[in-house]
This record gives C-alpha cells, structure tokens and sequence, in this order.
C-alpha cells in the first residue's frame, strides 16, 4: 500500500529521528512497519489498528469517491502478523482497536519520536493527533499519509484543524510536520 518514494521518506525518517518510539496508526499488511524495521531493526515499533479495515466515514470525509467502510481489511491481528516472513520485524506492541479516544487510552503515555498516521478518515486521524500530541518529543515528526489525496478530504481536514505547518513531500502523499 506503500509508494517506493513513501516507503524511501518512511525509512530516511526512521534514520534521522531515533531517540524514541515510532508509532503505526493504520498498518494494513505491514509495509510500514517492515520498512522501518529493514533501516533501524531495534527500532520500537508500536502500531495501532482494527485489523478489520476502515470504520464508517463522517461528513469530513465526503468525496465523490469516499473510502468506505471494511476497505483495507486484512482479517484479524493473525494474519496480519503472518505477513512477516521475518518474525524479528514484527511491531514490539500491537494494539488492535477501534480507534477511539477511550480505546486509545490502553496505549501508555510514552515519548514518541515518529508518528505516522494512515487512517484514510477524518475521526480516527483527528484522534490519534490529539491523543499522541503530548508525547512527541522534541525533534518528532508526524507524517499523514492520503494528506490532500482526493479519495480521503477528511485526512487534510484533521490535519488542519490540529493545526502547525504541513508540508507535502515530491512523489509522496504524504504531510508532514516537524516539531
Ligand atoms: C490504508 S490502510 C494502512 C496502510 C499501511 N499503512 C501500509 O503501509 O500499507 C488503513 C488501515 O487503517 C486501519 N483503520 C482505519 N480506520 C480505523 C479505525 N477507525 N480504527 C482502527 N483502525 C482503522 C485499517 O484497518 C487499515 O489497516
């Protein structure tokens, strides 16, 4: 589900900031997770994830070609995890989960130095931001993926209600915030 080019940015992020946690909202099969762990293998990777695809889309995320609801199912945590022919680039927590304010509350406080997102809808995007926020570090970045893609409005709108500089990244669809 990863460009080239966006598993390239994924991998030299994992390169440049590397004092804490990387945390996966939105992993699908894992490429994200493999990429960063093929760079940094003691990186500590923690993803967040339904297994079960998207949940039902909210106004924000209204397009003509809306991503709807159960896309990106890949079938419960097992055989998520059965996509890593390598067992030592699994993620070191898993958490599945709708994502939800008080869902998310079972993921500890800790300092993160990556956040990547990449949950095609506006709610579940809007609550990760506001739920991980207090723990980036200084020196973090936050990468959105379907930032300004056209089938996910909603992304862009959490992004920018949460506010800060977005910058879109060449061959990416990607925004992306230093802090
Ligand atoms: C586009 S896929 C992620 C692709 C992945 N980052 C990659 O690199 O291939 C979106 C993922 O977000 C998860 N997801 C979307 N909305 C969710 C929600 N409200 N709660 C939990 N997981 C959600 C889906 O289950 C799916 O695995």
């Amino acid at each position: 589900m990863l460009l080239g080019t966006e598993s390239d940015f994924l991998q030299s992020a994992a390169l440049k900031f590397t004092d804490h946690d990387v945390v996966i909202c939105g992993t699908f099969a894992g490429d994200d997770v493999r990429a960063i762990k093929q760079v940094r293998p003691n990186a500590h990777v923690v993803v967040v994830d339904s297994f079960l695809g998207l949940a039902k889309p909210s106004f924000e995320d209204t397009s003509q070609e809306t991503v709807q609801a159960g896309e990106c199912n890949i079938g419960g945590v097992e055989k998520y995890k059965s996509y890593f022919k390598n067992k030592s680039e699994l993620p070191d927590e898993i958490y599945q989960m709708w994502i939800t304010p008080e869902n998310l509350m079972i993921v500890k406080s800790r300092p993160i130095s990556i956040l990547f997102l990449d949950l095609d809808h506006y709610q579940p995007t809007k609550v990760c931001l506001d739920y991980f926020k207090f723990m980036l570090v200084n020196k973090s970045v936050i990468i959105v993926h379907d930032y300004g893609f056209h089938r996910c409005p909603g992304v862009k709108i959490a992004c920018e209600q949460f506010g800060g500089t977005w910058t879109g990244v060449p061959g990416c669809t990607f925004g992306v915030q230093i802090k």
